[in-house]
């Protein structure tokens, strides 16, 4: 069974969504750049191993994130899992993880990468929003698009409303992407193409605001 360590920096609703969601894989371990992370809780409830590698031991991001390898590579994952980690990751670290580390992001990319994406959506009046699992390369929130969810817009919405929903959708994905990406269904060439998706059309579109 494939290995996979996840990377955590908060909450860990995501997280707690993987450890729901009886993946076809063996979750080594769930790791914090903060030891105040709430996910650590949780995590641990369900019995998996948890460790803290803080980004504040460290004067430079080399140093941490050459740490934080260490600590990944004593489970020797198939796949580590970015479920809201918040640090910026070097090339070196990124490249040593070619192919084998994925991320979520809160907006539908290559649309608003970086943060705040839900406060800049709205302040921009998209109609239609959502949440993006893609595989991670040295340029921020870029990379190959493993799978996407859209929600629409409503006129009512605050960035709590939104952001609830898209993290709905987000519970959904990232479970997926990683059931997909474990038993083999779907991976990353060479080229860097994500290959092995099953893209069915979808019969409903999704157009916001509805049509009368
Ligand atoms: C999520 O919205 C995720 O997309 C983003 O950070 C947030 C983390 O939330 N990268 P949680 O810790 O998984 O609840």
């Amino acid at each position: 069974m494939k290995k996979i360590v996840i990377l955590i920096s908060g909450r860990g609703s995501n997280m707690r969504s993987l450890l729901e969601a009886k993946l076809p894989c063996t979750i080594a371990a769930v790791i914090s750049n903060k030891a105040d992370a709430g996910g650590l809780e949780i995590a641990q409830q369900h019995g998996v191993k948890t460790a803290v590698v803080s980004h504040k031991d460290f004067s430079s991001r080399e140093d941490f994130d050459a740490a934080l390898a260490k600590e990944i590579d004593r489970h020797q994952p198939d796949l580590v899992v970015l479920a809201g980690f918040m640090r910026i990751l070097t090339a070196g670290f990124v490249n040593h993880y070619g192919g084998r580390l994925i991320n979520i992001h809160p907006s539908l990319l290559p649309a608003y990468t970086g943060v705040n994406t839900h406060e800049r959506a709205l302040a921009d009046g998209v109609r239609i929003h959502g949440c993006t699992v893609h595989f991670v390369t040295a340029e921020l929130d870029h990379g190959p698009i493993i799978v996407q969810a859209a929600v629409s817009v409503l006129p009512s919405d605050t960035v709590q409303s939104l952001s609830a929903r898209v993290l709905q959708q987000e519970h959904h994905i990232f479970p997926q992407a990683i059931r997909w990406l474990c038993s083999k269904k779907l991976w990353l060439e060479k080229d860097g193409r994500v290959a092995g998706l099953h893209t069915s059309p979808i019969a409903t579109p999704l157009i916001s605001p509805a049509l009368d």
